[in-house]
């Protein structure tokens, strides 16, 4: 009972309280707004199921699915996709037809030129210095330092190819990932 307030000051408190979060909600719009980017970027990677993740984007700009995909691109096929921070990330398709599940980040570790795949060599061969990739993306030759850079190219509710930050082990050297 000594909490109960007169009923003839309700009112006035209700009021007192709707102006504060009005003027609240106005002090923190732009805040929110600028939270935003930092909110997606740091979302638990690999959350799976409900989400997260950057979508692929093909070279038109459209969602990448993956049953799609697979329709127009066999077994081997490494096509450069749009991925993490907008790099060009390869989709890779196993030998077995199945989307692979890491996409290869196709910016070379020596000085940053796009690295293009040579079907023929199975290998990528960056035209600018020579340095080689192996189909995984392991470098092979340098002058790169570093094997390129690797997402998880995962697959959502929709059908749709996202990618995810990688953060474990390199699988092609037993390294931490250089990248993360
Ligand atoms: Fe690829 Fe130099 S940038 S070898």
């Amino acid at each position: 009972q000594a909490t109960s307030i007169p009923a003839d000051n309700v009112p006035d408190m209700e009021k007192r309280k709707t102006l504060n979060l009005l003027l609240v909600g106005a002090l923190s719009l732009p805040t929110g707004f600028m939270l935003v980017p930092y909110a997606t970027f740091f979302a638990p990677p690999g959350s799976g199921g409900g989400g997260g993740g950057t979508p692929a984007k093909d070279a038109l700009g459209n969602d990448v699915i993956a049953a799609e995909w697979l329709k127009t691109h066999g077994a081997g096929d490494r096509t450069l996709t749009q991925g993490l921070k907008g790099d060009p990330t390869y989709l890779v398709v196993e030998n077995d037809k199945t989307l692979a599940t890491y996409g290869i980040n196709a910016v070379c570790t020596h000085l940053g030129c796009v690295v293009p795949w040579n079907k023929a060599e199975n290998k990528f061969l960056c035209p600018c210095h020579g340095s080689q990739y192996n189909a995984q993306g392991r470098v092979v030759r340098g002058p790169a330092p570093l094997s390129l850079a690797l997402a998880h190219a995962d697959i959502d509710d929709g059908g749709k190819v996202v990618f995810v930050p990688w953060v474990e082990t390199d699988f092609r050297t037993g390294d931490a990932p250089w990248w993360s």
